[in-house]
């Protein structure tokens, strides 16, 4: 009987992990769309210090260039869908400029450029030549985050 009690209350606190998942799909107009942008972006810009760690030469750990110009790439394609209509105002603090959803077309192209600039950054890195990896790097930086930026990010 105590094993038993024991089961019915893992088995309701389970229930009540996943209410309250479900309770916070019924809020994403709580910031969450907000909250969520900024870690994938927080994810962005550590993926890029390790890439430009590596470049620099600051790390002896050049094995694993492949693999963070990958998860760059899985960044970039994730980041066409942390835009959603709406985001800019949705109570939570976002240095995302209005101008995305009022100009949706210019933006697809920088934010498609991310995605381009990735993939040229997964062959260069597959190619083990850190000058090519600085220069794709190079590369992404201008005309993905800095061409992003500029125009949609607000100044700090
Ligand atoms: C298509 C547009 C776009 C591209 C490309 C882009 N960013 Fe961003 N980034 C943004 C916007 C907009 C914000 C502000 C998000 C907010 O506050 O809601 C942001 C925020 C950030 C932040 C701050 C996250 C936080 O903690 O609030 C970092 C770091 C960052 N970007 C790094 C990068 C790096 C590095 C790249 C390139 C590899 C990049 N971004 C490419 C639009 C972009």
């Amino acid at each position: 009987m105590q094993k038993f009690k024991a089961m019915t209350r893992g088995i309701l606190a389970a229930a009540a992990v996943a209410t309250m998942a479900a309770a916070g799909t019924a809020q994403a107009s709580d910031g969450g769309e907000i909250k969520y942008r900024k870690a994938v972006m927080k994810a962005v810009g550590g993926h890029m210090n390790a890439l430009v760690g590596i470049v620099k030469g600051e790390t002896a750990n050049k094995a694993d260039m492949a693999a963070l110009a990958k998860g760059m790439l899985s960044l970039a394609k994730i980041s066409q869908n942390v835009f959603p209509k709406g985001s800019d105002a949705m109570g939570g603090e976002t240095d995302a400029l209005a101008k995305i959803w009022d100009d949706p077309a210019d933006f697809k192209k920088v934010s498609m450029a991310f995605v381009d600039h990735a993939q040229n950054l997964v062959t260069a890195a597959e190619s083990g030549d850190p000058k090519a990896l600085g220069a794709a790097v190079g590369a992404l930086g201008k005309n993905a985050c800095k061409a992003c930026h500029d125009s949609y990010k607000k100044k700090d």
